[in-house]
């Protein structure tokens, strides 16, 4: 069996996969993340150790008589993690949606000699969710702490480095640290450079699908795996969704519903908008990369709106109740908005003081009007993405579905609607765990490739057309949507 693992932000998942491709077993940790302020995120790299050993265990314990072959983790991009000489956490790692380094974002963007030499070197600008900002913000505000770091690692490392006791990483999460060259492949000298920070507290980069360490006895005796089982070098959680869902190649793309929403579309060479609001790293395949627009708040926002709104609710279910009562208003809501900035904004606006709104309400409306509305909200957010990847030649024919919004029949059709574009799923709906578990196969030698592996062990649904009627109704509420941003801002 192979054995796929995703340090997500709201649990870790541990799902065990077939040789054919069949999921065998699954389990699911719960995790919490920290809001110490607002726009601020953080969780302890403890906490998703000890989430990772639960769910490991949990899965394990699912198939007793069957061994595992290969191990590939896959992880929420770019979040902090500071570990000492003796490999000890220093503090808890600021997240992928955490929007206090602006000044430090200005400071790179300035030592570097302006957004033109960033992209140059790295391909992207300095945003706040991006990990080197992070690496600056510790050493202003807690230099203490900054003078202990021996290692800046990366959340599936970290977990890699529990259970091989190796410190490494590889593109698809270099790419997203603002100090790896995707062109070139190999950390940004330059970069690292103009803003002073050591390329020694950085890991070696080896292969996505290579073997990068086995499992040590100390390990084993704590998550139930055997010692020295192989572990590969997995991938950005993005990354291994789109390779779980068999989105490895140019020409294609997927939008994805996870505590943030994506929409990322390969490439056979890197590719960089030239306003930068899209994001441009390395694939976990060789040679391919990919555009990405982010919403930091998709599934975050709608759990966000469920948590305050919706808590009666039992779940599970909630969600099919709350779909159901969106389902019995009208397309837009009748003149309900919401914008799911709830922790800052990366695609399109790059604007991490952005807040989130419900607008348009009267005493006519119903929380079936506001639930409407979120999922509108969070699919006109996503749009906005699918428009720069439109924009820049990447136009897809299809869209592959992953995440909150692939599993409901409503969410799907909803966002064909809005997009305007034919949508479509996979027989897996694991998301990147299941890419994950994919690398480590094709890095043991079951499959050739990433793309064999896809092409032997997924199936795809039958493409789901928009109506082109309320595609076109849905034009004006997204024209709504797009002209409340700035009106709905908070006065500074
Ligand atoms: C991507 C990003 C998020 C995280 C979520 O740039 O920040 O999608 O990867 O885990």
């Amino acid at each position: 069996l192979f054995l796929g693992l995703d340090v997500g932000t709201s649990g870790v998942k541990a799902i065990l996969v077939a040789p054919g491709g069949d999921v065998v077993a699954s389990a699911t940790t719960p995790l919490r993340m920290s809001t110490p302020r607002p726009g601020w995120a953080e969780q302890d790299p403890e906490a998703w150790w000890q989430a990772s050993v639960a769910a490991l265990r949990d899965v394990l314990a699912q198939r007793p008589d069957d061994s595992v072959a290969a191990v590939g983790i896959s992880g929420q991009m770019h979040s902090s993690v500071f570990l000492d000489r003796a490999g000890q956490v220093i503090r808890p790692a600021l997240l992928w949606c955490d929007g206090r380094t602006t000044a430090e974002c200005d400071e790179i963007t300035r030592r570097a000699g302006g957004e033109d030499r960033l992209r140059d070197w790295v391909m992207n600008a300095a945003l706040e969710g991006f990990t080197l900002p992070k690496v600056l913000w510790l050493r202003r505000h807690e230099p203490d702490a900054y003078a202990r770091v021996a290692t800046v690692l990366l959340a599936k490392d970290f977990i890699r480095y529990r259970l091989t006791g190796v410190l490494a990483t590889e593109p698809s999460d270099a790419s997203g640290t603002l100090m790896f060259d995707p062109a070139r492949l190999r950390w940004s000298d330059e970069l690292l450079a103009a803003v002073d920070v050591p390329r020694a507290l950085l890991p070696d980069v080896g292969g996505s699908s290579d073997v990068l360490g086995r499992v040590t006895g100390e390990a084993a005796a704590a998550c139930g795996l055997a010692e020295g089982t192989s572990v590969v070098g997995g991938g950005a959680d993005n990354a291994c969704g789109a390779a779980g869902v068999g989105v490895v190649a140019p020409g294609e793309a997927v939008a994805s519903w996870g505590t943030s929403g994506t929409v990322l579309a390969p490439t056979a060479r890197p590719v960089v908008d030239p306003g930068l609001r899209a994001h441009t790293f390395c694939h976990v395949v060789p040679n391919v990369w990919y555009v990405m627009g982010v919403v930091l708040s998709a599934g975050g926002a709608f759990s966000w709106y469920r948590e305050q709104f919706a808590r009666e609710l039992a779940s599970p279910g909630a969600s099919a109740r709350l779909d159901a009562e969106a389902a019995s208003v009208p397309r837009g809501a009748e003149g309900v908005t919401f914008l799911p900035y709830l922790q800052g904004e990366r695609t399109p606006h790059r604007d991490a003081s952005a807040r989130g709104a419900l607008l348009g309400l009267s005493l006519a409306h119903t929380r079936a009007h506001t639930t409407r509305a979120v999922l509108e909200g969070v699919s006109f957010a996503l749009r906005d993405s699918v428009s720069i990847l439109q924009s820049l030649g990447l136009a897809p024919a299809s869209l592959l579905l992953t995440g909150g919004g692939a599993k409901s029949p409503f969410v799907r059709t909803l966002q064909a609607e809005v997009y305007g574009l034919p949508v479509q799923t996979v027989n897996r709906e694991e998301g990147p765990a299941y890419g994950a578990a994919l690398l480590g196969a094709v890095g043991v030698g079951a499959f050739a490739d990433l793309a064999a592996a896809g092409k032997a062990t997924l199936t795809r649904s039958a493409l789901e057309h928009p109506d082109p009627a309320a595609h076109r109704a849905y034009d004006d509420v997204y024209a709504r949507f797009r002209a409340s941003y700035a009106a709905a801002q908070p006065a500074a």
